[in-house]
Parts: C-alpha cells; structure tokens; sequence
C-alpha cells in the first residue's frame, strides 16, 4: 500500500515518562487545525512493556476521536538484546518502507541511568551491569538511527531523527560517570551523522538546481537533533532519588525536587519539543536544551 503526503513517527521508550509524553503531544499538535504534518500520520511506540504500549496506543488513539487520521502500532521489543536488533528493527521497518512516507520523524528516546555510583567503585560491581547500560544507551541507540536512516532517506523528503539527550552528555556529574559517558557518545554519533547527510544532501542533484536551491534542501531534507529534556518527573528520576550510591549533592536535588514537585512534566518538555521540531530553526546536529527553548 502506498500513500503519498504522509508521515511516519517512530518513538522509543514509548511506554512511560517522556517517550509516551512525546507520542501524546504528537497527538495533540497533530489534531489541531492547521495540521501539523501531513496526513494521515502512522505513530511506531516501541519498549518493552506491551501492557504499557498498548495502554498508550489507546490513549492517542481517544486523543484523535474518531479520526483516522493518526494510527498507532507497538511493539514489544528488548533494545539491549543486540543479537535480535537488526532482525526486530528490520520487522518493523521493512513493512513501513512500502508506504513512501513522506516525512519520517525518529524519536530515539529509550534509555536507563545505571550503574550508578562512584566511578572508582565501577569494577567492584558487575561487568555485565555495565555491559547492558552501553548495549542499551550507546549501541541499540546508535543502530537504530543508522537503521532509520538507511531505510527511509532515499525515499523521504524529509528525515528528521531525535536523539534524546541530557546534560549529562556535555556536564560531568559525580557518581553519573556510565550515564554520562553513554550520553556524550550518543550526541557525538548523532553530530557526525548530521554532518555527514548534510554533505549528502550539497552533492544531491547540483547539475538541475541553483546552488540556493541545493542549500535550502540541505538544511531540510535530513536533520538530526540532540535535545536535552531537562530533569523530568519519570520512573528515571524516581530511581535517581532513590539511590543511596548518588552523590550527596545530588540526592538532595532529586529527593527535594520530587518531594517539592519541581521536576519537569515530562508533557511540557514533549511539547517544547514537537514545537522546537515543527519550527525547524535548529542546527541540525546541535544539542539544545529545554532551558534554551
Ligand atoms: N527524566 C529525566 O530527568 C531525563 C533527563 C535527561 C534525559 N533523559 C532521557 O530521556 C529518555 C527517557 O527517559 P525517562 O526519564 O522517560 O525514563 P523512564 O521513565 O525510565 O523511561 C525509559 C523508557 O525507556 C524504555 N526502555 C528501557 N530499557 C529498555 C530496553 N532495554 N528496551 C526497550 N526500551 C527500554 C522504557 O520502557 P520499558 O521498561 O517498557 O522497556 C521506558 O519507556 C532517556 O534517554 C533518558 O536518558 C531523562
């Protein structure tokens, strides 16, 4: 089945905190007049807790009423079992790809904050603990948005991918070393790959058209995004004010923050972030903030 004008959004971590944030703020800009994206719009919620994404595809689903103008799909898959990956993704993506969707959106959101403690500390625990963090938060993460990108920016006229990032991936914070590390690889990856399909896209087609011409779709056909939440009311940072192993200093800020209900809703950070995505003033490859919305 083929369908022109259309859009594609695929989100990870879908099932709870900001990834489900993400996919009901989709809904929501998304059924307003004039639409945001062109219609109809097919939403991928993938994680592991099928209970949890089926629960969230009924949610967008009572958003949209009785349009149909959004459907949702989920899956239930285990992003750190790198020895399915490439077959799981390659399910999902394989039967996508006949649709010729016009504008695909990628969210590549899933991710967990531990091991967490000192970093002097690391080799006391369990290897494989820090194994399933890098599978996790750098690997899965940085095979997914190659995946999304080879199977749609041939036939899409434009791509855009989220890596969700923190400010963990620019600041180092003590007792955060795995998380950090996990996040500053992953907003590297994604700054390079900016930059490679911004070159892409410069030798695109030079012989027919203007080199402003060439320039303005450079900037639009494929673009990347590191975008930091801020700290956000999530299961995430439930664990963080949990953890008795966190830096002192830390702790205080998440316990108090919790307690005080200072954190972020994960809502106004999704919104803040479909509106930043809609007005597509960003550099492409840069990291932004929600304080520098
Ligand atoms: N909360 C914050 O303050 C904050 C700040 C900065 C950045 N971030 C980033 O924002 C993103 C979302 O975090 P969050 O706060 O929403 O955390 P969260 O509430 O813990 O949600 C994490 C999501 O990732 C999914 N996930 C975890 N392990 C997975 C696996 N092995 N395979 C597939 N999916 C998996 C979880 O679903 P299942 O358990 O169902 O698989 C869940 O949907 C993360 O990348 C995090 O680093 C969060």
């Amino acid at each position: 089945m083929s369908s022109n004008h259309s859009s594609l959004i695929v989100i990870t971590g879908a099932s709870r905190g900001i990834g489900r944030a993400i996919a009901i703020s989709i809904a929501n800009a998304c059924t307003k007049e004039p639409t945001a994206l062109p219609m109809p719009i097919h939403v991928v919620l993938i994680a592991r807790d099928e209970q949890l994404l089926l629960e969230n595809v009924r949610l967008v689903r009572e958003k949209c009423g009785e349009s149909t103008i959004i459907t949702t799909t989920c899956h239930a898959v285990d992003l750190s079992d790198l020895n399915s990956l490439s077959t799981r993704l390659n399910d999902i993506f394989e039967p996508l790809k006949q649709h010729d969707y016009d504008h695909c959106w990628l969210f590549n959101n899933a991710g967990s904050v531990e091991p967490l403690g000192p970093t002097t500390l690391l080799a006391n625990g369990s290897i494989d603990e820090l194994r399933r963090s890098i599978d996790l938060n750098v690997t899965a993460s940085m095979w997914l948005s190659s995946m999304f990108a080879i199977s749609f920016s041939s036939t899409a006229r434009s791509v855009r991918i989220v890596n969700i990032s923190s400010l963990c991936a620019i600041e180092p914070f003590a007792t955060m070393a795995v998380y950090c590390a996990g996040k500053s690889a992953r907003d590297m990856f994604h700054a390079v790959l900016a930059k490679e399909m911004a070159g892409k896209d410069d030798q695109k087609d030079n012989s027919t058209t203007t080199d402003v011409e060439n320039e303005q779709k450079a900037r639009s056909a494929f673009k990347v995004l590191n975008y930091a939440p801020g700290a956000c009311d999530t299961t995430m940072t439930d664990v963080l004010a949990d953890c008795t192993t966190l830096d002192a200093g830390l702790h205080d800020y998440f316990t108090s923050s919790k307690k005080e209900c200072k954190l972020i809703d994960p809502a106004d950070s999704a919104g803040k972030l479909i509106e930043l995505l809609l007005k597509d003033e960003y550099v492409s490859g840069s990291h932004v903030d929600y304080w520098d919305v």
